[in-house]
This record gives C-alpha cells, sequence and structure tokens, in this order.
C-alpha cells in the first residue's frame, strides 16, 4: 500500500498543466462504440478510470492503445457480451456504456455500477431513459439485462438533470430511428463535450448547453480525431488548493469558464483570479474569509468540490455553512479532517464549519476520490506532517497529484507503507 506525505504549511508558486477531463473523456471512450472504425482521442488523462474503461471496450472486442496522452481506438471487431462484473463493479461510468452497446448490439449486459460511495446512486433515470427509446431492461439483484431490436427517436424528460442519464439517453438515441427530444438534461460542461464529439463523428445532436436536447439519429458516423479538454474539477482543486496554502498558480489548459462558481467563491473568499486564454491565475496572499455555498447541478456550485472548498473553510478566517444538495452522503472526509483539528458540525445535508488558524498534521484515510483531494488540500496548508493512506482512490481521477503539487513548492512525497496483514487460516 503506498500514502501521500505531505509537510506543511508551504505556499505554492509556479504553473500547473491540468490534465484532461475524466468525465468528458470516459463518456466519450463510450460513445466510440457508436462506430465501427478509428477513434483517436487526444489530451487523454492517464488515470485508473481511464484504464479500466480501455480494459472493458478491449473485453468487447476493441483494440485500445494509450501513448503518452493520446487514446486510439479501433472498434472494427468490437462484439456485444457482457460488461465484466469485476470492472463495472470499479466505476460508475461502466453504466454509460448501456446506450451505445444497445445501439450498436441490440443488447448490454453488466451488473449496477460501482464508484465512489457518495451516495445510494441509483439507475432509475437511466433506465427511464433507454426504455422510453424503446429498450427492455430486466433488473435482477445486481444484474442488468437489456436487449432492443430497434431504438426510436421519442420524447424523454428526466425528473432530475442527471449526468450519467443524459449521456446515456444521448449515445442511445444517435443510434435511434428518428428524432429524440431530451428535457430535464443535464447542463454539465461534460455533455457539452461529448456532444461536440458526436457531432465531429457525424451526428446530429443540437441545444448543446441548454436543459433541452434534440438529436436526430442514425446518420453516418465515421472516423474522427478529438481533443478532450482540460479536466474542470482537477483546476478546481488546485484553485482551492492555492487558497488554503497561500501563494499563486497558473492552472493551465482549462477553460476558465467551466469554472465560473468555484471562481466567485474563491474571489470572495479574498483570492485574485484572472482568467486567461489558456487557463486561469489565482493569487492568495493572506488567510481566506470562511464563505458558505450551497452544491447544485450545473451551473451551480459543482458536488465535485465541496469537499475540497470544506477543507479551505476549515482553515479560513471565520465560519461558513455549506450545504449539499446533489449526493446524500458526500461529508465523509469532515472525520478526517477533524482529525487535523478541523471545527466542523455535519447536521444531515448542512456542514458547520468553524475556521482554525492552523490545523496540524495527521494520518488521514482517503475514502473516496474528491474527499482524498480535499486531505491533500488541508494538508498542504497543516503545521507537521500528514499522511494520507486510500491514494488508491486518488489515482482514479489525478493523473499524478504529487508532480502536479511538488510541481509548484509543495512538500509532497509517495511513501510505501506496510500492506494490512491479512489473518491466515
Ligand atoms: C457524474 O456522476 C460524475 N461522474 C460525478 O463525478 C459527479 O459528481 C456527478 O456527475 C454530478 O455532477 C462522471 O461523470 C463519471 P448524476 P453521475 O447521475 O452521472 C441521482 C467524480 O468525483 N440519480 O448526475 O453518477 C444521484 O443519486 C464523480 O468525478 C438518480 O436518482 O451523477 C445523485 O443524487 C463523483 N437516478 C444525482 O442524481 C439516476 O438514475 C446526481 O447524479 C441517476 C442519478
Amino acid at each position: 500500500m503506498s500514502a501521500i506525505c505531505i509537510r506543511g504549511p508551504r505556499r505554492l508558486n509556479g504553473m500547473i498543466r491540468i490534465q484532461g477531463s475524466k468525465n468528458a473523456v470516459l463518456p466519450v471512450m463510450a460513445a466510440s462504440l457508436l462506430h465501427s472504425g478509428f477513434v483517436e482521442l487526444g489530451n487523454v488523462p492517464d488515470i485508473q478510470d481511464v484504464r479500466c474503461m480501455m480494459e472493458i471496450l478491449e473485453h468487447l472486442g476493441c483494440v485500445c492503445r494509450l501513448e503518452g496522452h493520446t487514446l486510439t481506438m479501433d472498434t472494427r471487431m468490437a462484439r456485444g457480451g457482457a460488461i465484466p462484473e469485476k470492472r463495472a463493479r470499479l466505476m460508475r461510468s461502466s453504466i454509460m456504456l448501456m446506450g451505445p452497446m444497445l445501439g450498436r448490439f441490440g443488447r448490454a449486459e453488466t451488473v449496477s455500477p460501482g464508484g465512489c460511495s457518495i451516495g445510494r446512486r441509483p439507475i432509475d433515470l437511466h433506465i427511464h431513459a433507454l426504455c422510453r427509446l424503446g429498450a427492455d431492461i430486466h433488473v435482477e439483484g445486481e444484474r442488468i439485462a437489456a436487449t432492443a431490436k430497434r431504438l426510436d427517436g421519442t420524447v424523454i424528460r428526466l425528473s432530475y438533470p442527471s449526468v450519467g442519464a443524459t449521456e446515456n439517453a444521448i449515445m442511445a438515441a444517435v443510434a435511434a430511428e428518428g428524432v429524440t427530444v431530451i428535457e430535464g438534461a443535464a447542463r454539465e460542461p461534460e455533455i457539452g463535450t461529448l456532444c461536440l464529439f458526436l457531432r465531429e463523428m457525424g451526428a446530429t445532436v443540437a441545444g448543446m448547453g441548454t436543459s433541452c436536447l434534440k438529436v436526430h439519429g442514425r446518420q453516418p458516423l465515421h472516423d474522427v480525431a478529438f481533443a478532450i479538454p482540460g479536466d474542470r474539477i482537477v483546476a478546481g482543486t488546485y484553485l482551492g488548493a492555492v487558497i488554503a496554502a497561500g501563494g499563486s498558480a497558473f492552472l493551465a489548459g482549462v477553460p476558465a469558464r467551466h469554472l465560473a462558481e468555484p471562481v466567485k467563491l474563491a474571489c470572495s473568499m479574498g483570492a485574485d483570479c484572472t482568467a486567461h486564454e489558456d487557463g486561469l491565475l489565482v493569487r492568495m496572499e493572506r488567510r481566506p474569509g470562511a464563505v458558505g455555498f450551497v452544491t447544485g447541478p450545473y451551473p451551480e456550485f459543482p458536488t465535485d468540490l465541496q469537499s475540497v472548498m470544506m477543507a479551505v473553510d476549515a482553515v479560513a478566517d471565520g465560519n461558513a455553512r455549506i450545504r449539499e444538495m446533489v449526493f446524500e452522503d458526500r461529508f465523509s472526509t469532515a472525520k478526517e479532517l477533524q482529525k487535523m483539528g478541523a471545527h466542523i458540525i455535519i447536521d444531515g445535508d448542512m456542514a458547520f464549519v468553524e475556521g482554525v488558524r492552523r490545523l496540524h498534521g495527521a494520518r488521514v484515510e482517503a475514502r473516496d476520490l474528491r474527499g482524498g483531494a480535499a486531505l491533500v488540500t488541508a494538508a498542504l496548508a497543516a503545521e507537521g506532517e500528514t499522511e494520507i493512506s486510500g491514494c488508491q482512490y486518488i489515482e482514479r481521477g489525478y493523473e499524478d497529484i504529487c508532480r502536479d503539487l511538488g510541481g509548484v513548492g509543495a512538500d509532497v512525497s509517495r511513501r510505501v507503507t506496510a500492506s494490512p496483514v491479512t489473518p491466515v487460516g
């Protein structure tokens, strides 16, 4: 097992090249199944979830190769089948393969998806959308089996703007006869990236950026080369790190317009943020002021940055109320922050944070991807050494958080720790 060790407090200074977006590349990789041919993706992050998606696609007959940050996929030999259970349980995005598999092969078999334990994460909206297009879906325990003789365009109304369900619906609609209208669609930038990719591949998708999308199905698709945009959540993580630790950094390769709410929060905490053509410059010369916020579907404040900004509020001047409106169990990091001296009280969907001048280093454990990133953020501002175990969660979404933060002056390293002794017998 390995742990991330950080000695603080250390101010940060320099430039961080932001990796390609995890939550954009995963649905685009799934959508590649819709076309029998070649797809080349640039700026692909080399992270666990991408490797896992590649293994699933290879199991389905695709040939995938990741060289540096360029992913090439040959989907000509792809055939239907069941998504390998072990892989499906590793990440939530496995469920997004259902739409393209139904569209290409007329069937899809998987198990309830895994992913970060941040709430119940049902898939009822995915099933509703695919059934509306004509799929027959049977759920028996954890097993999900779907078939569709054909998919027909229709109107799909989503009762909640689910990112994954919107992506599944768009991909299945690309293979459906006729026109599909998706009302109540999610508006996250990753949906826009998926729509752009599908249009580059020959599909007809209108309404990008709105909550009403229109897809004209069964357009002829062709080979495509496409670049994945920078990861707004990784950039938002490092924005939080600079605010907590102090200093300045240029976050290169991310569209600043995708970070409107996090930047607004950062400025109200006292940071100086300047949007540039190819990134965001952030400066923090003093201790942040505590500011509360409420998470919600885009363009509201992103739930994926809730834990990181809670860590910032934990060392800020004053008190803050944070409300988590997207996932019902996304405050688990508070317990670990309390081990570092944070004053946080959780009550249902509310967190009450009383900022302290200094946290202290401690042994803490990451229990989910973004919670792990929040512990890194807190450790940068804490007095002494913090050892963060559970790195495998962080590696699911951050290509190399030690490299990124070490490059701007953080005292961060990776340490091999004794793996827990497994009792014999
Ligand atoms: C995507 O998850 C992201 N993951 C998540 O990022 C992100 O937190 C989330 O969108 C919200 O922005 C990927 O893109 C791979 P949802 P997804 O469906 O699609 C409920 C990270 O850290 N819901 O928009 O699973 C659900 O329970 C990850 O990178 C239903 O009720 O999110 C939740 O309360 C974590 N029924 C809410 O909607 C459904 O069928 C939002 O979920 C689907 C969702």
